[in-house]
């Protein structure tokens, strides 16, 4: 089997905090997968790297639904993982691109649990948004013996608590729907005034908020959008 499949990091936006090693693959892909919010929809994965796409590459735009449906989702994970391994067979040299790095809170996850760990595939890492929104904000993450924890909003609200009473330093993904809870939380354990928001960073809609306790709780907050927590730093300064 000559093919490959290539999982490229894009970054959080921006085009150019692609790396350089995904910019060259993606320039000598024969078929490209890029995830797309909604069915037929726009790419924002694609949108970042369609500079750097060789003339010859075939783009296949697939959706992955967010419903709750377990069985529909892991359907289309099983049609994607069986489609890019059917490819490799073939011989083709093939892409799968995904948000900020591949590897954190990302669909490609859900294919490499399928694909496993052959030696045809090769994972290339990028910029998380969190890296992203630490440089965007001049916020460190976290400094000599400080923890920083990678916390989803979608966990149980005692195990956020939990997570914020223990560790120096933060960072809480997936706020979208949830801002008004974390808020709360935030303003429980006293940190507040150590928390910022950013939404969209890197990104043409950039928005970052400094003062979280005068964030309305009905505000208007996209997809993209995650709160730094540093216990060392008030990032409102
Ligand atoms: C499915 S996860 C993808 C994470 C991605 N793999 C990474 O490395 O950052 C989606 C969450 O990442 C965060 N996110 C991704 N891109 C972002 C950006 N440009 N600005 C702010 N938050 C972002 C948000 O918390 C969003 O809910």
């Amino acid at each position: 089997m000559s093919g490959k499949l290539y999982a490229l990091s894009t970054g959080p936006g921006a085009s150019d905090l692609i790396t350089v090693r995904a910019a060259r693959i993606l320039g000598s892909l024969d078929i490209l997968y890029a995830p797309a919010g909604r069915k037929g929809g726009d790419s924002l994965a694609l949108s970042i790297v369609r500079e750097y796409l060789g003339e010859q590459t075939e783009v296949r735009c697939c959706h992955f639904p967010m419903s709750a449906d377990s069985v529909e989702k892991e359907a289309v994970w099983d049609d994607v993982s069986a489609a890019l391994v059917r490819e490799v067979k073939a011989g083709k040299t093939v892409g799968f691109i995904t948000l900020g790095d591949a590897m954190l809170f990302s669909t490609w996850v859900f294919l490499l649990q399928r694909i496993g760990s052959p030696e045809w595939l090769e994972i290339v890492p990028g910029v998380t948004s969190f890296a992203a929104i630490a440089a965007r904000s001049k916020t460190p993450l976290a400094m000599e013996q400080q923890s920083l924890a990678v916390v989803a909003c979608t966990a149980p609200e005692d195990e956020i608590e939990r997570a914020l009473a223990q560790h120096d330093s933060l960072v809480l993904m997936k706020v979208y729907g949830r801002f008004p809870r974390i808020k709360a939380l935030l303003a429980k354990a006293g940190l507040l005034d150590h928390a910022l928001l950013m939404a969209e960073a890197t990104l043409p809609g950039e928005q970052c908020w400094r003062h979280l306790g005068e964030v309305a709780d009905d505000q208007p907050l996209p997809y993209f959008s995650t709160i730094l927590v540093n216990k060392q730093w008030e990032p409102g300064q």
